[in-house]
């Protein structure tokens, strides 16, 4: 069975038991600068997890496209992924336990055909915090898992929360045995020797924990699920990688047909990292110095690296994303359409990042015709490490490049200098990862309200040709990014200012209405991205002055956004301009 065959059958099966198929959130959250990427399915649902009502109902279903790059540097062995697609199915106060661990345990076996000897499932023990799950033990039981492939943990197994703080609640997780030998007498579902892979788990989320460590009852329960599809993918195909799935197989072909060397790892790395980096770009990302777009710089340049590495021309760049594309087209129809401009962002960074290595070569130069004049014949850890955490400058290169020029080199410490370095960044992304999801705060929720009002001074100042193209919103500024082909004037930016406050000054209420997004439309609703919305949607109104299609949360009033500043105005892609402004 392909992936593709695999989410569709899993979206039927649960539209079949009553679940609306809602579509996938961008990889980049939108208005939600509080994580880098979207991790998990229930991700963009937080709100309606702790209880706001959802337009498409209480049982959801659908694919979601995720980035988690805590383990980047793991990838190229035979699991790790940084882009991977969860499949997921949402009771929003709905059905519980029992419902839930019948459809999933009806799935596997009936619809994937998995056969029941193959599954071990594993509940929470029960702590301080909350008590045994012997609910989901007996639901088990009952689907016709033994007592034998039945295991209890504590929180570290089966506990589930996105960061510190937010939703959370025991889970239930379902593993598949690969029939790999036991690796002792304990072996169990969670000594991770490889034997037995996690392919599910379903979160009951009846909890809130706070950042004080506090749990408490949310006002519903309700169950959050997550499949990884190119795992299962992989198990049900027989295959040992999911670099072997089709998803991959061409590309890690044509890399083998392009190369000189043979590094396994390298061939994976790239195939890896240019799915990936093709999906962020895809979601509107682009390479940077900082956060998102520097994790997507470190994705390029590392994949750029393992080509260089396997020898191949980097001139090849654009029909190795022709081929990655190919294969992900049936599941992402979008790629295609965006496949230029993915090809211009790529090809664009691996210049800068070869002029870059071409400056690290100059340091290094430098470096060694100063140690040769100093009498000395060798390069320390540090120096090595400097060059590699300075200019990019990958260690072996610097190896190859001392022996070219008779120059011993030390490297002793350097694994620790990189696993310090390691260990820093690991904890910068990860302390944003934990950084919890929205907060959606009362400031946030101000500037939510001004992007709506800005939105609309747009339009009557420069046009309807406007268009929202993305926005970023923090408690203390508001960033919003709308087509328009020339820099505004000094006239047009006061006139947009002006407007939004005359119309913070008049007190307009704002108010939701929840219709079928085919009515939302007729009415003449803005919306950024009409296929990103299910059928059913949220239409907040300003007045008489704004529509658009949005998932919240706004002020009541317009009087309580203060006053509206606009602090700049500047170009941010062909045809997009860019605002930042602030509320004082
Ligand atoms: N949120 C849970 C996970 O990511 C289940 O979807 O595993």
């Amino acid at each position: 069975m392909k992936a593709i065959d695999i989410r569709n059958k899993y979206l039927k099966f649960f539209e079949k038991h009553g679940h609306t198929i809602i579509p996938s959130a961008p990889v980049i959250p939108e208005n939600d600068p509080s994580v880098l990427f979207t991790t998990a399915g229930m991700h963009p649902l937080v709100p309606y997890l702790l209880g706001e009502k959802h337009p498409a109902g209480n049982r959801l279903t659908d694919y979601q496209k995720c980035i988690r790059t805590v383990d980047i540097d793991e990838v190229g062995d035979n699991r790790h992924l940084t882009y991977f697609e969860m499949l997921g199915n949402w009771s929003l106060g709905d059905y519980f336990k029992e419902e839930s661990i019948a459809m999933s345990y009806e799935f596997l076996t009936k619809e994937l055909q998995i056969p029941a000897e193959k599954l071990s499932v594993t509940c929470f023990a029960g702590d301080d915090d909350a008590p045994r799950d012997t609910i989901s033990y007996e639901c088990w039981k009952k689907a016709g898992i033994p007592d034998e492939r039945i295991y209890f943990f504590g929180k570290d197994d089966n506990w589930w929360i996105a960061g510190e703080e937010g939703p959370c609640g025991p889970d239930t997780e379902m593993f598949y045995d690969t029939g790999k030998p036991a690796c002792s007498e304990n072996c169990n579902p969670s000594c991770g020797c490889g034997k037995y892979v996690e392919i599910w788990n379903n979160v009951f989320m009846e909890y809130f924990k706070s950042k004080d460590g506090k749990y408490t009852k949310l006002a519903q329960k309700n169950v959050d699920t997550g499949l990884g599809l190119e795992r299962m993918t992989m198990l049900l195909q027989g295959k040992q990688t999911p670099f072997e799935i089709e998803l991959f197989a061409p590309v890690m072909e044509k890399l083998a047909e392009l190369q000189n060397q043979d590094f396994i790892q390298s061939r994976r790395i790239v195939a890896e990292h240019l799915r990936s980096s093709m999906m962020i770009i895809n979601d509107g990302g682009r390479p940077s110095n900082v956060e998102r777009g520097y994790i997507l710089r470190r994705l390029l340049r590392r994949m750029t690296r393992h080509l260089n590495k396997l020898q191949i021309n980097l001139e090849k760049l654009p029909e190795l994303i022709d081929v990655s594309i190919e294969a992900l087209q049936e599941m992402y129809p979008e790629l295609l359409k965006n496949q230029q401009n993915i090809k211009n962002v790529m090809i664009e960074e691996k210049d800068k990042f070869m002029k870059t290595l071409a400056k690290g070569e100059k340091e290094f130069e430098k470096i060694v015709t100063k140690l040769k004049a100093e009498g000395k014949h060798k390069l320390d850890t540090q120096t090595v490490f400097n060059l590699y955490e300075t200019y990019g400058f990958p260690p072996e290169m610097t190896l190859e490049l001392a022996e070219e020029n008779e120059m011993q080199v030390e490297m002793t410490d350097f694994d620790k200098l990189f696993q310090e370095h390691q260990a820093k960044s690991r904890m910068g992304s990860e302390a944003k990862f934990k950084g919890g999801l929205a907060s959606n705060g009362e400031e946030e929720t101000k500037y939510h309200t001004a992007t709506h009002l800005l939105n609309a001074a747009l339009k009557v100042v420069l046009g309807q040709h406007v268009h929202q193209k993305g926005s970023n919103i923090t408690a203390e500024r508001m960033r919003f990014d709308f087509s328009h082909p020339a820099k505004m004037t000094p006239e047009e930016k006061q006139q947009v200012e002006d407007l939004v406050n005359n119309w913070i000054a008049e007190e307009l209420e704002v108010t939701a209405e929840e219709m079928p997004k085919e009515e939302a439309l007729q009415s003449g609703a803005e919306c950024m991205f009409i296929e990103k919305y299910p059928d059913r949607v949220t239409v907040y109104s300003i007045g008489e002055i704004s529509k658009e299609l949005c998932g919240g949360p706004h002020v009541k009033n317009t009087k309580e956004l203060g006053h509206f500043k606009i602090q700049k105005e500047e170009a941010s892609s062909s045809g997009v301009r860019r605002i930042k402004a602030i509320l004082e």
